[in-house]
């Protein structure tokens, strides 16, 4: 996998929101849609606050931007602080020039019934937008991408799932307390990010033993950001530290 590594992770994060960037310029001369999956996450936090600078100083419009976010709690409302749809809100849609009918989010305010249609729904609108042209993100401790927990399948399709303990540990930190982090998840599956045509994953600081495991071990379904081995245009974007102890 190929690999850009920055003495800091906010340099790594302007990495990519310039990269982003360069896309959405290019999409906006051809007159086409430019369509971004996003995650969310303490990842990506400062490459959003980078991208929504260029649009005010620089001018960034996001007019021919279309987004699909990789995932969301369930069951959660949206006006809930800790809900993906308020964190992508409040880190960037609330600051660009996006137009609201082109934001997707899984909706995590329905009953198990009507989820499973719309997972099967989100799919069809990701295929009707023309796919991903560039998806960003962020790796679990435990391998996970999207909340694709290990042992998923690389053929699911968006779905609900299970969250492991050990997210539901890590990401108890946005709640009370560990009792209130929901236990299931919208994603996208593995095969819906396999199809994005092109693949940007960051990681930072103590990430560096699954980041090794990710792009120099066994591609297999237990870690599954491994098997983005297997994409043709996937670059793993890393800081100093999280890239130690490659080989
Ligand atoms: C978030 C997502 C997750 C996170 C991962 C890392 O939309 O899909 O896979 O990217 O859990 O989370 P952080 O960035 O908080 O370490």
């Amino acid at each position: 996998i190929p690999v850009e590594i920055f003495p800091t992770s906010t340099e790594g994060s302007h990495y990519a929101a310039g990269e982003i960037a360069k896309l959405i310029r290019q999409k906006q001369e051809e007159n086409k849609p430019c369509v971004l999956g996003l995650a969310t996450g303490s990842t990506p936090i400062s490459m959003y606050k980078e991208l929504v600078r260029m649009h005010k100083e620089e001018g960034l419009s996001f007019k021919n931007v279309i987004t699909f976010n990789l995932d969301e709690y369930f069951p959660i409302t949206k006006t809930a602080f800790q809900s993906y749809w308020s964190f992508m809100h409040r880190h960037l849609f609330d600051h660009i020039d996006i137009k609201p009918e082109n934001i997707h989010i899984p909706n995590g305010d329905l009953s198990k019934e009507e989820a499973k249609k719309h997972c099967i729904e989100y799919e069809q609108m990701i295929d009707d937008a023309g796919g991903i042209d560039l998806q960003v993100l962020g790796i679990g401790n435990n391998g996970h991408i999207g909340f694709n927990e290990p042992g998923s399948s690389i053929f699911s399709k968006t779905h609900i799932t299970n969250l492991d303990n050990s997210t539901r540990v890590a990401n108890a930190r946005e709640f009370q307390n560990i009792s209130k982090v929901p236990r299931l998840a919208l994603t996208m599956g593995i095969s819906t990010i396999m199809k994005a045509k092109r693949v940007l994953l960051m990681a930072w600081g103590f990430k560096a033993p699954i980041i090794a495991k990710a792009m120099e071990g066994n591609v297999t379904e237990q870690v599954p950001a491994s098997i983005l081995q297997q994409h043709n245009n996937c670059t793993f974007i890393l800081d100093e530290q999280a890239a130690s102890e490659l080989a």
